[in-house]
Parts: C-alpha cells; structure tokens; sequence
C-alpha cells in the first residue's frame, strides 16, 4: 500500500458557509487545529468548494465564503507552513478519482445516506415527491468525500458525529475497490472528539446557527457587546448572590478566562454581582481573546491575494502525492 508522506496522513475538509461562530472555534476548529499541529501527523484542512456547490449557486458568495473559511482558520492558528491548506477545487485529481469510485458504489448505499435521507424525508413530509429539488451531487455526496479523503490515502479524519457515516461509506467503497484490484486504499478512520464540553449559546442552548443563538467571531466591539446584552438574566438587584453554575454568562466566561479569573468571579456572583459587571466582564475577556486573530482575520479579508498565495503553497504540496496517486490506481485498473 503506498504512503504519500513519511508521517500517517490526517485530513479534515469543511464546507464554506461564512464565517464560523464561537461554538465552532472552541468546539472544533482549535481542537482540529492543535491536533494537525501536534507532529505526529502530516496534517492537510481542505475547503469543500465542490460540496458547497451543491447547494450554493451564488458565484460572489462562494469565493467570499472560500475566502472567510481559510480566514478564520489562519486567523485561529493555523500555519499553513505546518499543515497545508487546500482549495478541493484546485485538485482536480479529486474529481477523476469521483468518477472511478462511484463505479465502485452501490447506488443502494447512497439511498441510506443521512443527508440524501433527510431530503427525501423533509419532502414527504411535505406531501411531495421524495426527491423534489435532490440534485444529483447531494445524492453523490459521500462518493465526493470518500475521493477527498481516498485521494491521499488517509489514515485519520477528524470530524463531527455527524459525518462518521460518510466516513464508513469510504471505507465500504475502498473494501469494495480492494477486493477487486489488491490493497491500494488505505480504510481510514474516523476520529470524533469526544468530551468537549458543550459551548453555551446566548439562550443556553447549544451554540449553533439554526437556533441564531451564536456569537460570531471577529466581530467589533460594539456588536460582541449587543450579543452578549441577548443574554436573558433576571431582575434580582446587584447585591442578591448569584449561583454560578446557573449563569450563562459564567459558563461562557469560563471558556475564555484563567483558573484565576475564574474564581474571583465565582466569589462575586456569591457575593452579590449586577448583570451589568458579570456581562461586562465576559466581554473583556472575549475580547482579550479574539483582539489578535481578528487583527489576522481582517487584514487576510482585505487582502484576498495573502489568501491566494497560502492556497498555492498548499495546493503545490498536495497536488502532486493526488497525481502521483491517481497514476497508480488508472494503472492498475487498466486506464
Ligand atoms: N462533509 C463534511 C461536513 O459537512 C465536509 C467534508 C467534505 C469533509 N469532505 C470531507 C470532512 C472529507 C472530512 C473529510 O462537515
């Protein structure tokens, strides 16, 4: 089985929605970004443009999209020089690799797909045909990221609970080609953060788009605080002790500040503290956290060419292990 790196590969690929929020920066995005750079891999983060254009048929809010998504993640850390970051549009190899897989694939395996399934059912529901508005990439969606992954042979793939049955679609679709031509694909593994504690949105609720709950990142000043004023509290006065363990606003304060910090707001809210303090000190702490990497992040936006020239190192790092690749499996099925 060929290696195309000296170290084992891990890769991860995200779809570019806009700018991500707090709950994905500190849920997955650093933790992603601390593994990739933790040296015991060879590390490559790709922007799923192809996936995205799926359901995303605005030419200017795809680029723009491509441009925040590789923003934030330089923004937050990553260094392109360690662990490269790729366009999965700049990899062609990746969309002949498509077509041979899906020769590969049982169409009856895609119809049990999460996403293509959710389509199906959303419809009925709705009293229409099943496959109303299914384009055919989003019913061909996990052979597109089993050629993601596939294309470089990967050993590990961070991700979501949510895409572990992508990944057991790759490692069915790579058996199946294996059984035919000999052991080419590697069966990669998926690793799913486990333990991470659950980011509050301002509601309390999990952080997350679909409840509008959720605090950008690299907002300004004034809008972190409008965010931060949704926060329901009640109307008890500021000298009435609080409980700590009940407070939206400590829970997210404990995600930014030190043990220290941490404690002495403890004491404050046992005290007595006013919403007004408890909030304004959640967001010097947000703030203090955010100051650098939204410093990062807006000069990366205003200048999409330092963009460009990181996706270039990364696309000349991963293009050739993708051909190189692609050479041996047309070869060894007969093209
Ligand atoms: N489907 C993934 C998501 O929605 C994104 C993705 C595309 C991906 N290709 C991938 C993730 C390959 C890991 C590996 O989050």
């Amino acid at each position: 089985m060929m290696n195309l790196t000296q170290k084992p590969i891990c890769l991860t690929g995200v779809k570019p929605t806009g700018v991500p929020h707090l709950g994905n920066m500190l849920g997955a995005i650093r933790p992603a970004i601390e593994f990739g750079l933790s040296g015991d891999y060879d590390s490559f983060l790709f922007i799923a443009d192809y996936h995205a254009l799926i359901s995303m048929h605005d030419a200017k809010l795809l680029r723009q999209y491509n441009y925040e998504v590789a923003a934030t993640w330089l923004a937050l850390g990553l260094d392109p020089n360690r662990m490269a970051i790729y366009r999965q549009s700049d990899i062609p190899e990746i969309l002949e690799l498509h077509w041979i897989l899906s020769c590969f694939t049982i169409k009856g395996l895609m119809n049990r797909a999460h996403a293509y399934k959710a389509s199906v059912d959303h419809n009925i529901e709705l009293g229409r045909d099943g496959d109303h508005g299914v384009n055919i990439g989003l019913y061909t969606y996990p052979v597109l990221m089993s050629a993601d992954i596939l294309m470089l042979n990967s050993h590990v793939v961070p991700v979501g609970a949510d895409q572990v049955q992508h990944i057991e679609i790759a490692r069915d679709i790579a058996s199946h080609f294996n059984h035919v031509y000999g052991e080419i694909f590697r069966l990669p593994k998926a690793i799913v953060q486990k333990d991470s504690r659950l980011v509050p949105g301002l509601d309390g609720r999990k952080m997350s788009k679909s409840y509008q709950n959720h605090m950008p990142l690299f907002m300004s000043s004034k809008d972190i605080k409008k965010h931060i004023n949704k926060i329901v509290t009640d109307s008890s006065d500021p000298t009435t002790p609080k409980n700590p363990d009940e407070s939206i606003i400590f829970d997210l304060f404990t995600f930014f500040a030190t043990a220290e910090e941490i404690q002495n707001l403890r004491d404050h809210y046992s005290r007595g503290i006013g919403w007004g303090e408890a909030k304004a000190q959640l967001q010097n702490v947000i703030e203090r956290e955010l100051k650098i990497p939204t410093e990062i992040y807006r000069d990366y936006i205003e200048h999409p060419k330092k963009i460009e020239d990181v996706l270039q190192l990364g696309k000349e790092k991963t293009r050739p292990l993708a051909r190189k690749f692609l050479d041996e499996i047309k070869n060894k099925i007969g093209l």
